[in-house]
């Protein structure tokens, strides 16, 4: 099943626990070592509750892909319209809010698959920019982001919980 072929399709409004649960999940796997739990189920509870999903799902500036290897969900990313920050250069642009692999599938091109698919649909929206923002201590996408051609153009902070943590801000062109 780990090297069945990868889909990725668009949500539908029906995914919001699904989104809620994998969303949840994934972030965990990512940031619990790092963050104390309190922090991480602050931020748990304010992002990842299904009603949140489903009023994301249901706002237009939203757009969320989800990864399936064999039938079985193993990532998912979300794409957000929005006025970026002045340090990211090229309009339009769009923002890679969300980019999360479940952990049994991390390293086998799920990531990939979920980058390739954003940037059709980025072109698809006619943005000359993608950008995003990573926390600087998440060594491993950021290596991942340099290898798609994202570049540090700034950074900002992001709070999780009542941290006050540093993100990276990466833009690269949508076609290259
Ligand atoms: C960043 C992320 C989306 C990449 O997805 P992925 O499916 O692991 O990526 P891919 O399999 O397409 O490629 C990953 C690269 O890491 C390498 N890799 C594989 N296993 C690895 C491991 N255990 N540790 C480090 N790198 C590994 C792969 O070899 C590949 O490099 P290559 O193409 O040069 O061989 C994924 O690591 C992830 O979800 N991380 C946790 C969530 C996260 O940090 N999201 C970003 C928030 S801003």
């Amino acid at each position: 099943m780990k090297d069945a072929p990868v889909t990725i399709r668009n949500a539908t409004n029906a995914d919001a626990p699904l989104l809620a649960e994998i969303g949840a999940k994934t972030f965990y796997e990512t940031f619990a070592a790092d963050n104390t739990p309190e922090d991480m189920a602050a931020y748990l509870a304010e992002s990842f509750s299904v009603d949140k999903l489903a009023a994301e799902l249901a706002d237009p500036a939203g757009c969320f892909l989800i990864a399936e290897a064999g039938g079985i969900v193993a990532g998912y990313a979300k794409l957000q319209n929005g006025q970026p920050p002045n340090c990211v250069t090229g309009s339009p642009a769009i923002e890679l809010l969300r980019l999360y692999v479940l952990q049994d599938w991390l390293g086998r091109g799920i990531g990939a698959a979920l980058m390739r698919a954003c940037l059709e649909e980025a072109a698809r929206k006619a943005c000359e920019t993608i950008w995003l923002g990573v926390w600087e201590h998440n060594a491993r996408a950021q290596a991942f982001y340099r290898k798609w051609g994202f570049e540090q153009v700034g950074s900002h902070v992001f709070k999780l919980g009542d941290d006050l943590q540093t993100d990276l801000l990466m833009q690269r062109r949508v076609r290259s």
